[in-house]
């Protein structure tokens, strides 16, 4: 048994893992959370506290993290500003938690010779035309669009910097976009399973027409274990499940699960610079480490998905009128 810090972990990503680790493993989680206004206390109240310790506190605060790291065996590292309409109309807290955090981060890591995983995602390589046949692999060079993206580019490139300057024993992971149970209702699937709910019809960015390659957020939770377990370091692993679909079909299907007409949804101003495709070749985690995806259904992982929002209504309630105010003000 060894104590887990997860940075994050009162996040969507984060706290389904922290979930994970204490259905799968034996280990002790530590997890260390500013929670933001995307994080919920809330999210890792039925674990058992035996196994997981709660520390708010920043990642940028480096006697902190330097306290939590000295007594860590592996740093697992979730935490992020994460959402790009918000890097778009702030980028500041993405640079401090995305690139300082991760350095901050990094040196303790240093510091204590710990091992670190870091949770990157596939948007760092830009995107990809409609028909192009190629997907991502860890060979793609990076081509970040937004803020966001570009910091978590700027964090992986640290983390690599680390590992071939100082001999960190890190590994890296870049996944897909991810949709299940705990995530903000400010992110795309659960913005419109919960506006359906409350009788608003769903919005779609432009014409709908972007690709996202969907992964259920247990699928992704596993291959991260998976990495940490069995990754080599100084590897990175890119997470992707096949699951390429257009929003508008997203859209379509949500609307049809929730006894909806398909097309009752509305188009709104698209995002400015918004990425057109990701889809991700994973060939390399699967036949190097063994791992392969436990949903490959997405539209029972999307009923999944709804049944959760409809069942969790006290999680989600509480972020909803703030995360669609901060969308009426930019006509989305
Ligand atoms: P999220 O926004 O739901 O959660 C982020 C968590 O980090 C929150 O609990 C927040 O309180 C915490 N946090 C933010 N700033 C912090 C700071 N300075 N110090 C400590 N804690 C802080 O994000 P998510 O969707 O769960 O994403 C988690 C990670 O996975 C991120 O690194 C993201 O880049 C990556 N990722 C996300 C996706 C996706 O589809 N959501 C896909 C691939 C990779
Ligand atoms: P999002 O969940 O913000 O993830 P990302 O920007 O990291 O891919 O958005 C997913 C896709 O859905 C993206 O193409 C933008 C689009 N989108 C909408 O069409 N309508 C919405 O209300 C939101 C929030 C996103």
């Amino acid at each position: 048994m060894s104590t887990l810090l997860v940075t994050g972990g009162a996040g969507f990503i984060g706290s389904n893992f922290v979930h994970l680790l204490v259905e799968r493993t034996e280990h002790r989680v530590v997890v260390l959370d500013k929670l933001t206004y995307a994080g919920s206390y809330a999210s890792l109240a039925d674990l058992p506290p035996d196994r997981v310790c709660f520390v708010r506190g920043d990642i940028c605060d480096a006697s902190l993290v330097n306290d939590l790291v000295a007594v860590a065996d592996a740093i697992v590292h979730f935490a992020a500003e994460s959402h790009n309409d918000n890097s778009l109309a702030n980028p500041r807290p993405f640079v401090e938690t995305n690139i300082v955090g991760t350095y901050t981060l990094l040196e303790a890591a240093r510091k204590h010779g710990t091992r670190f995983h870091h949770v990157s995602t596939d948007e760092v390589y830009g995107d990809l035309e409609l028909d192009d046949p190629e997907r991502f692999t860890e060979t793609t060079p990076y081509h970040p669009s937004s803020p966001y993206s570009s910091t978590k580019a700027g964090s992986d490139l640290l983390v690599r910097a680390w590992v071939r300057s100082f001999g960190l024993r890190a590994t890296i992971s870049n996944c897909s976009n991810n949709y299940g149970p705990y995530q903000h209702v400010e992110k795309f699937i659960p913005r419109q399973i919960t506006n359906v709910i409350d009788g608003v019809r769903p919005r779609l960015y432009g014409r709908g027409l972007n690709v996202r390659d969907w992964i259920h957020t247990e699928d992704h939770s596993a291959a991260v274990l998976t990495i940490l377990e069995r990754g080599a370091v100084g590897e990175t692993y890119l997470i992707g499940a096949d699951g390429e679909r257009s929003n508008r079909d997203v859209v379509r299907t949500i609307l049809e699960i929730m006894g909806e007409p398909a097309d009752a949804y509305e188009h709104v101003a698209d995002r400015p610079g918004h990425d057109l495709r990701y889809a991700i070749d994973s060939t390399k985690l699967r036949t190097e480490l063994g791992w392969a995806p436990q949903y490959p259904d997405f539209r029972a992982g999307l009923e999944a998905t709804v049944r959760w929002y409809r069942d969790n209504e006290p999680w989600w309630r509480p972020q909803k009128a703030a995360a669609e105010a901060k969308y009426a003000r930019t006509g989305h």
